[in-house]
């Protein structure tokens, strides 16, 4: 079928909004009409040439929509489901995944972080060229095809731009917190940028009842969103010395946890510095794929630091993703919050310059 979808042709230049060849699901995958994505710095990072990828691609990685086709074998979704795209398909049989981590499924590394369909090649074609599919999601397009367990059943009574973000900037803000940290209740947390992810730390830190939390930003938007969202305190990163500032607001300790959702060497030496002796830095900021930071390990010892990385929540998100629906159905979720600017997909670009720009929140795209 044809459809538009947005293609990087070249990092560094502009998408393309341009008519592609869309090729019927195979074994194990549906198609799914697109109906909002949310604009992640994760897309960024590959159309500004951050992480090196082969294009033509087509971005786009958190979203949601309606199942219109299965392919053979699919048992877990139906056509008029529907979905909340996921970006860590999971094969379920390798050892991370029986290990119960599916966000370290093997599979992912071999596939999907190589921008393709785990049952191999593209469905997409554009200019006589296989069009790459981006974190085998490629949901900047008026439909996508994806592995079955790509696109994970949610309630159908629930807009579309509330699930928008769902299944990345929120399952990982929340998740750094539930499950990669495991944050307990009263303690205090520091998350250094408010952004898509970060606004979602705050709000994963308020689910479990933290008695402070502090954001950090560089821009006052992101930080004026983030009280709306339950920080107790601020911090515009710039002029002062961010760790003395959260040390500070901890009577001269640190914070238990500190979240860093930038992820450059100087937030990182921030966020290990703002961390109280016994406490832990949680990672989730993703910078250049060559950048390299340092620790300063003598005190890294003697004050029993820990640094954790997370990806994608840490957790199960084909159990995670429908169980955060049911909490923003409770009330315990601003979900709708999140979406602070909405672009029809031709407004791609704007989208793009805006989340450079640390605008604030997320921008979303409609059909
Ligand atoms: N670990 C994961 O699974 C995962 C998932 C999604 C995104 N990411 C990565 O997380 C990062 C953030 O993504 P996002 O979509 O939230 O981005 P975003 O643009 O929405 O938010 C980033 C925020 O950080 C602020 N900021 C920038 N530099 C800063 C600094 N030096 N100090 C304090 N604040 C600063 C910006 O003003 C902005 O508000 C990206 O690198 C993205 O690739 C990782
Ligand atoms: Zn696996
Ligand atoms: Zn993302």
């Amino acid at each position: 079928m044809k459809i538009n979808a947005a293609i990087l042709w070249e990092q560094g230049a502009p998408l393309s909004v341009e008519e592609v060849e869309l090729e019927a699901p195979r074994t194990g995958e549906v198609l799914v009409e697109v109906k909002a994505a949310g604009v992640c710095q994760s897309d960024l990072h590959p159309a500004r040439g951050d992480w090196p990828a082969r294009t033509p691609l087509v971005l786009g990685h958190e979203g949601a929509g309606v199942v219109r086709e299965v392919g053979a074998g699919v048992t877990r979704v139906r056509a008029g489901d529907h979905v909340v795209f996921c970006w860590a398909p999971a094969c379920g049989v390798c050892p991370p995944c029986l290990e119960g981590h599916p966000v370290l499924c093997d599979r992912l590394e071999r596939t999907t972080f190589r921008n393709r369909l785990p049952a191999g090649g593209s469905r997409l074609r554009a200019r006589n060229q296989d069009v790459a599919h981006f974190n085998g999601t490629a949901c900047f397009a008026d439909f996508a095809v994806v592995a079955e367990e790509g696109a994970i059943p949610v309630a159908a009574d629930v807009p579309f731009e509330v699930l928008a973000t769902l299944g990345c900037a929120v399952v990982t803000g929340i998740g750094a917190v539930t499950n990669a940290a495991r944050v307990e209740r009263g303690a205090r947390v520091a998350v250094i940028g408010a952004g898509g992810v970060g606004l979602n730390v705050v709000q994963g830190a308020v689910l479990v009842g933290c008695q402070k939390i502090i954001a950090v930003d560089t821009r006052p938007r992101p930080l004026n969103l983030a009280r709306d969202f339950g920080a107790t305190d601020t911090i515009e990163a710039g002029a002062g010395n961010v760790a003395e500032e959260v040390r500070a607001l901890t009577d001269g300790r640190g914070a238990d946890y500190v979240f860093d959702t930038v992820g450059t060497p100087a937030t990182i030496s921030q966020a290990l510095e703002g961390t109280r002796k016994g406490g832990a830095v949680v990672l989730t900021g993703l910078s250049r794929t060559d950048a390299l930071a340092s620790i300063p390990t003598f005190l890294f010892v003697m004050q029993e630091k820990r640094l954790i990385g997370s990806l994608y929540g840490s957790g199960r998100p084909l159990l995670d993703i429908p169980h955060l629906v049911t909490l923003y159905q409770a009330g315990e979720l601003k979900l709708r919050e999140l979406v602070t600017r909405t672009y029809h997909l031709d407004g791609i670009n704007d989208a793009l310059a805006a989340l450079a720009a640390g605008e604030g929140a997320r921008g979303i795209i409609r059909w």
